[in-house]
């Protein structure tokens, strides 16, 4: 079985993107429950270097998504402290395991982590190899562009690829560049001329059109779908149904359901105040789908409430009125 299969219909494999803080646990349950994409990872696992890996390593079940796939990223800076996280994780049943090679927070890339990797194609290599060397599963790499400018993207690449990754996925954004500009699709195409090992493309896709087109002017392998998933739900689907020359138009019961499904999935222990400001997260999301919910946005956002159930339910009126 190849690590990238197709479905019957020629359509592309479909990766949810690892997201810290609003893609959790309960977005990516929510996301399996609508259905549509074929694997997901988690938000990173910090690898500190004073990790007591196997009490870090709990917050992982590979269980979660049943009967999906769940693969773990990880991040850190230490070779040998990021083989003992993935070999720990492999015991817990991932997968694969993903190496953070684009976080973009000062804290993370203060201590050599996430983008940081980026700045030394040599230390980047050692990392991919000491996790490549600790585990028989695959082993991939999530990456950015670069760190201040493009000038190593090749070499990243490079590294990557003969650390033993089985494949990179790219965000073509650099460090610097945050999240603003928009994704250099071009970057992608150039990683696919570049390497061997396949490249799944990732950054503003957010439409059937936009999965198209990275499809056909990257030439990649699989797409990573992250912010467009928490816009627009039903996105997978809908990509999907494309390559079956069937449409998928969502319907208002679909949206009130996973909606639902979202606040039941909020673990108990998250006290009212948080589960009220998870879901006001994920409906200002939701807001930027249409241009009438847009411009509902926010109101939608300033309203207030202190019990998350009729808080929901409350913006269920709103969103539907504008649906
Ligand atoms: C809130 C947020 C949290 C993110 N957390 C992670 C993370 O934990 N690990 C990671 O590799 N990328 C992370 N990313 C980057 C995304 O996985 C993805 O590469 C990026 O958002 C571009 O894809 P998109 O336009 O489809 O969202 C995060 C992005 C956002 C917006």
């Amino acid at each position: 079985m190849p690590l990238l299969p197709k479905d019957p219909n020629g359509c592309p494999y479909l990766f949810l993107a690892p997201m810290e803080g609003v893609g959790d646990k309960t977005f990516r349950k929510s996301m399996a429950f609508v259905g549509g994409m074929d694997e997901a990872v988690t938000e990173f696992i910090s690898v500190p270097c004073n990790a007591h890996v196997v009490s870090l390593a709990k917050v992982y079940d590979s269980k979660e998504l049943d009967p999906l796939p769940l693969a773990a990223q990880i991040m850190g800076s230490d070779p040998a402290l990021m083989a003992e996280m993935a070999a720990e994780l492999v015991r817990r049943g991932a997968p694969r395991i993903d190496i953070n090679c684009g976080c973009p927070s000062n804290t993370v890339t203060g201590r050599g982590a996430g983008s940081s990797l980026l700045k030394d194609p040599n230390y980047l290599y050692e990392v991919g190899k000491a996790v490549r060397g600790a585990i028989s599963i695959p082993m991939t790499i999530k990456m950015r562009s670069g760190y201040e400018d493009t000038s190593l993207f090749q070499e990243n690449l490079k590294a990557a690829e003969e650390s033993g990754a089985e494949f990179i996925t790219l965000h073509p954004r650099t460090k610097i560049e945050g999240y603003t500009p928009p994704a250099r699709w071009d970057l992608i195409a150039l990683a696919k001329e570049f390497v061997k090992i396949p490249v799944v493309g990732n950054g503003d896709i957010l439409n059937v059109e936009n999965a198209l087109h990275v499809l056909s002017y990257t030439k990649c392998d699989a797409l990573m779908i992250g912010r467009g998933a928490v816009i627009n739900p039903f996105i997978f689907h809908q990509i999907k149904c494309h390559f079956a020359k069937k449409e998928y138009v969502p319907t208002w019961e679909s949206l009130e359901e996973y909606l639902n499904y979202y606040l039941k999935s909020i673990p108990d222990v998250i006290p009212e105040k948080t589960r009220v400001n998870k879901i006001k997260q994920l409906i200002g999301f939701i807001c930027k789908s249409t241009p009438k919910l847009e411009e509902q946005r926010k109101s939608i956002l300033t309203m207030q409430s202190k019990e998350s159930a009729s808080f929901l339910k409350d913006l269920l009126v709103v969103l539907k009125a504008n649906f």
